[in-house]
């Protein structure tokens, strides 16, 4: 786009500033709380939610919990939820069985959440590493985190959760060939209306701290991520990723974290016009709360601003821990 204007002082740019009616008026961007899919961490028992140490004011909740929640998301206008388990080492093994099971905490959730809000559109997590014993996403042979029998098991957790009734799946482990496999047996199973929004461009990232934290993963994880999650450094590779998940029938993907990698949601927006996510994930929200709990900064603006910043580089939506307490800020 080259704007065209005439000189100062026929154009002074303030103009358009000058007070709050017209910048409403000129304002190039909207967030509300339908632009928001809100992170919930889910663990056995009945009646707990306990806090996140790293993550203050996040929660893991038991499943009547997680009902709950969801029920408070829907009040204040957030229709979409995802749900990742917190997993003890104890339920951790070398060949991830709980992954698929039926009635592991997640696919519980989903369908209490489900059985409770018909509406509700729930997502999901799919990878190995919340249980996997040395917490990679994949399972790990002679120290290599081997591709295609991991995406034989992701297959099967994909199914079991959509068998559960979720409406998105969240494909999140980055392993090759996932996308198409999850979308032919989908079709397969008759969930052809179950969606999946591919995590494309999810790097290697040191701001997923506090999440594993949440799911348990900290003390169980071998080494890093990086021979499948990206190398921060790339960003052409971002493009090549996304172009692969939507040609293997992705309907929506996903740029993670957020902030720091806003540059690749443009770029993805504009080479492909796609429904286009950002994960704002817990290191950034554990920087802002923390800062906004020094009195450093204004937590409720900085909020607002970062997740704007999403709809600015062209994200449709956004996966925020802030969820719920942006969209009452929205709704005041
Ligand atoms: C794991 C997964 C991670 C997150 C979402 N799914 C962590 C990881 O890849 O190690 C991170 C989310 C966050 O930091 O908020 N498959």
């Amino acid at each position: 786009m080259n704007p065209v204007y005439a000189p100062y002082p026929a154009t002074r740019l303030r103009r358009t500033r000058q007070n709050s009616a017209i910048r409403d008026l000129v304002r190039e961007n909207s967030l509300s709380a339908g632009d928001l899919i809100w992170p919930v961490f889910v663990r056995s028992g009945e009646g707990i939610e306990e806090p996140v140490a790293s993550m203050p004011g996040v929660m893991r909740r038991s499943v009547d919990k997680v009902v709950e929640a969801a029920k408070d998301a829907a009040a204040v206008g957030v229709g979409a939820i995802c749900v990742f388990p917190y997993t003890g080492l104890e339920e951790r093994t070398e060949e991830c069985a709980g992954a698929w099971d039926p009635d592991n905490h997640a696919n519980r959730a989903i369908r209490a959440i489900k059985a409770a809000l018909p509406d509700m559109v729930v997502m999901t997590d799919v990878a190995l590493d919340t249980y996997n014993i040395n917490g990679h996403d994949g399972f790990v042979e002679n120290g290599e985190i081997v591709n295609d029998r991991t995406v034989q098991a992701l297959v099967k957790m994909a199914l079991a959760q959509a068998e559960a009734g979720a409406d998105i799946i969240g494909p999140s482990d980055m392993m090759d060939g996932r996308i198409g496999a999850i979308r032919s047996a989908l079709e397969g199973a008759s969930h052809q209306n179950v969606m999946i929004l591919s995590y494309a461009a999810k790097y290697a990232s040191a701001f997923y701290g506090p999440f594993r934290d949440a799911v348990g993963a900290s003390g169980a994880l071998t080494g890093d991520k990086k021979t499948y999650q990206m190398d921060p450094a790339n960003s052409d590779e971002a493009l090549r990723l996304v172009a692969r998940d939507l040609s293997e029938g992705a309907d929506m993907v996903m740029v993670k974290p957020g902030l720091p990698y806003l540059d690749i949601c443009r770029r993805v927006k504009d080479a492909f016009g796609a429904p286009t996510f950002a994960y704002q994930v817990s290191g950034e929200f554990a920087m802002i709360q923390a800062a906004a709990m020094n009195d450093w900064i204004d937590r409720e603006r900085v909020m607002m601003e970062s997740l704007m910043a999403f709809k600015r580089s062209g994200c449709d939506g956004v996966l925020t821990y802030f969820a719920l307490d942006a969209a009452r800020l929205l709704n005041a």
